[in-house]
């Protein structure tokens, strides 16, 4: 897909469509209102006449214009005007670029974003351009026998007024262009089904990053050097599965040896059945989704691997299978941590904070400026924030707020909710150094402070994606989330 900047008025360029955006009040504006003039206000009609509206997302698509230099045009309602923002204009070129698609036309050109509008920077109009048309276009198709026909769109020009702006634009576009293949991975990985995306899938995922980006390298670790480091926790996880563990470890070197690398660490359990205290059956197939941290690290080292910036980043990815059998690890046993602390495991279906305390705990030998970790980890975190908002648990404002900026601008938000050490305190266990599950309420805060104790001084985000990382329903699927946010927080440093 190809998004061109096009500068110059609207009557003047050639486009097989327009895409115009009709907003609330009366009368039409800005480059609607010219392509109108010039086609003897065939547009203004059909708007009063209630055939084309200015409700947010409502698409309409006029045939054979005559008098202008576009052949069709595609009007878009946008609602009022001040208060087109980012998000409503993902909102309105989704449903424009579904249109484009089910038309079969293969070009079109946008003016949703011709005019500047206010709380939209010209690097985000173009970057959210190219976000949104790759996630309303996205398909997961590698595993039906009969693919839908592909779509024909292979170009959306972007139009704007001022000329002046087409530096950032490019600039939002290229980063968009990133982010829309960082996205794209993660959610390929996070739809494939858990006998196709196993810890070696995403081993073999990762060194293909590994080949195709500069200054990335991989390592994969098998279970045989998880038991030298001594990651009790991780492999008492895996202990119940036939397929084995990987963990995986990504390192982008942009900067030089001397500045310290953000760590990013992602779970990777590829399937999780709760292992002995095992799940109801209903809606388990979406335990193939576990692996959306993992997703989520790796998409995001693709996005640095397309921009090569100029800092330190590493992922690492503790992957492997949570299942029953009769050498899962049974609701009692402890374990030993590669932290040296030990856990009573009273649940085993609280198995991420398990091997992410391993992971994070082997992450700290990079010495991080950062060290985050993202994870499908809590039912609970669903209960409090729904799909719209990650949770995000920190030990540093800085971090934290650094995040929650990140999340507003690139349209991938984040909600802080509290981590206090007092939330440990149902971790007690009288047999081991503390349990690996806490008392009900309050379970994703519960689930940070356990995690908050294999990371202790170093400046830590913990990112809790179990809802934003996937849909269920009739939209149901991985959505690629928090590859945006953690682009942006990157590119931001
Ligand atoms: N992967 C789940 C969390 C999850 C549940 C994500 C539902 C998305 C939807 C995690 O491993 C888990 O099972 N967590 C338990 C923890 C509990 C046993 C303390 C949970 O949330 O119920
Ligand atoms: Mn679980
Ligand atoms: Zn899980």
């Amino acid at each position: 897909m190809e998004f061109p900047i096009k500068t110059g008025a609207p009557a003047s360029q050639k486009t097989a469509c327009a895409i115009l955006p009709v907003f609330e009040g009366r009368g039409l504006k800005g480059p609607t209102r010219e392509v109108d003039l010039s086609c003897g206000g065939l547009l203004s009609q059909l708007v009063k006449s209630g055939d084309a509206s200015a409700k947010l997302g409502e698409t309409l698509l006029v045939p054979h214009l005559q008098g202008t230099t576009a052949q069709r045009a595609l009007l878009v309602g946008c609602g009022k005007q001040a208060a087109f923002d980012a998000k409503r204009l993902r909102r309105a070129l989704t449903a424009a670029v579904r249109k484009l698609r089910d038309s079969g036309l293969k070009e079109a050109t946008s003016y949703l974003t011709y005019t500047r509008h206010r709380g939209l920077s010209a690097y985000y109009a173009g970057r959210i351009n190219v976000e949104a048309t790759h996630a309303a276009l996205y398909r997961f198709e590698e595993l039906k026998s009969r693919s839908e026909p592909r779509y024909k769109i292979a170009k959306l020009a972007i139009a704007i007024a001022d000329r002046q702006d087409a530096k950032e634009y490019r600039r939002g576009t290229s980063h968009g262009h990133a982010i829309a293949i960082g996205t794209n991975l993660a959610r390929n990985l996070g739809n494939r089904p858990p006998n196709v995306c196993t810890p070696s899938h995403l081993a073999r995922e990762a060194r293909a990053l590994g080949k195709r980006y500069d200054r990335m390298d991989v390592s994969v670790l098998g279970e045989r050097e998880m038991k030298r480091l001594g990651m009790g926790a991780l492999l008492s996880v895996t202990q119940g599965a036939e397929e084995p563990p990987r963990f995986i470890i990504v390192r982008y070197r942009g900067a030089g040896a001397r500045s310290a690398p953000v760590v990013m660490c992602g779970k990777g359990i590829t399937f999780d059945s709760g292992g002995i205290s095992i799940k109801p059956a209903h809606k388990m197939d979406e335990m193939k989704f576990d692996m959306c941290g993992a997703a989520g690290v790796l998409g995001t080292m693709a996005a640095l691997g397309e921009l090569q910036p100029d800092l330190n980043v590493i992922a690492i990815v503790p992957a492997c299978e949570n299942m029953p059998g009769g050498r899962a690890s049974r609701p009692g046993d402890i374990v030993k941590t590669m932290s040296g602390q030990t856990v009573e495991i009273l649940n085993t279906d609280a198995e991420g904070r398990l091997i992410l305390a391993d992971a994070l705990t082997y992450a700290k030998r990079f010495k991080p400026r950062y060290l985050l970790d993202v994870a499908t980890l809590t039912g609970a975190c669903v209960v409090a924030v729904g799909h719209l908002y990650t949770g995000l648990f920190s030990n540093d404002d800085k971090l934290a707020s650094a995040l929650l900026d990140a999340g507003t601008r690139s349209l991938d938000p984040v909600w802080r909710l509290p981590a206090d050490e007092e939330y440990g305190q149902s971790l007690k266990s009288n047999f081991a150094d503390f349990a690996n599950i806490g008392s009900r309420e309050a379970g994703a805060s519960i689930a940070a402070q356990f995690l908050s104790r294999f990371v202790d001084d170093t400046p830590w985000a913990h990112l809790d994606i179990a809802g934003s990382a996937w849909l269920s329903n009739a939209a149901k699927g991985a959505t690629g989330r928090p590859v945006p946010l953690l682009t942006d927080f990157l590119l931001n440093l």
